[in-house]
């Protein structure tokens, strides 16, 4: 039976965020070469946005590809983007039938140029789709996010528009790339790694944390079933103590 029947859908994470993490070593467990890894895990991922659309989540975010990822082999780095942009191309309209948004969040600019366009055509086509966003987290880190929307303000205060006094939480959160969605309830990070590696820092301050052994190429949607279930267990209270939330 299907871990799905035991899940409340009234109080389902709307924002999932994942580290997509142990693709090389899938790969070197199956005598492959590191590509391999990534792109067996394209199907992971469809497995997980099939299961967020069962869910009803609305956002889900996937780090596809760090600033600091620009420093793996030439080869893998090509063969990433590639798979990037045959992936996108090839899923516009199984996004489209289950009414999926596509997004991303980075620095875009240095993308290659087939990359890019890709993406920005794909995101046109998508745009109407309000099941679901899937944001893509490519040439992303959270370092560069928070010290890019500082530069903002810092702009903003230096032509006298804001003044120090006025930054606040509300204000720096509507320079970062995610302003008009929920923070994330759930951050998962397969391949039992335990480090957030940059991701979203701002974001989950108050996330829950979910770590699993699978490697990211044999994430299921029964997977992310148990991580919503585990993250359903959980009690979360914001600073307060237990007598102060309301059951
Ligand atoms: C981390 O595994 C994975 C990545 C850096 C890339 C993830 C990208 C995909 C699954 C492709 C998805 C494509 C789209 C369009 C969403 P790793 O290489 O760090 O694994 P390792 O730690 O075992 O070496």
């Amino acid at each position: 039976m299907s871990l799905l029947n035991k899940i409340k859908l009234d109080n389902c994470p709307q924002h999932i965020a994942i580290i997509m993490d142990g693709n090389g070593r899938w790969a070197k467990q199956h005598g492959e070469v590191r590509l391999f890894g990534h792109s067996s895990g394209v199907e992971a991922v469809r497995e997980v946005l099939k299961g967020c659309v069962d869910l009803g989540v609305k956002h889900l975010t996937l780090y596809a590809f760090s600033t600091e990822n620009w420093n793996r082999p030439k080869e893998e780095v090509d063969g990433l983007m590639n798979l990037m942009v045959e992936t996108i191309a090839n899923e516009v309209d199984e996004l489209n039938s289950n009414s999926v948004r596509l997004r991303s969040i980075g620095d875009e600019s240095k993308l290659p140029e087939a990359c890019r366009n890709e993406l920005n055509a794909a995101k046109k086509e998508t745009l109407k789709n309000d099941k679901l966003d899937l944001i893509l987290a490519l040439n992303y880190s959270a370092r560069w996010e928070i010290l890019n929307a500082t530069q903002n303000i810092a702009r903003k205060v230096e032509k006298d528009e804001i003044k120090a006094s006025d930054i606040d939480e509300k204000l720096f959160e509507s320079e970062l790339t995610l302003s008009d969605v929920p923070d994330p309830e759930l951050l998962i990070r397969t391949s039992g790694e335990y480090r957030l590696s940059n991701f979203l820092l701002w974001q989950i301050a108050y996330a829950e944390l979910y770590f699993t052994d699978k490697l990211w190429p044999d994430f299921e949607r029964e997977d992310l079933f148990e991580a919503v279930l585990n993250y359903q267990n959980r009690e979360r209270r914001f600073g307060l103590v237990s007598e102060q939330l309301v059951k």
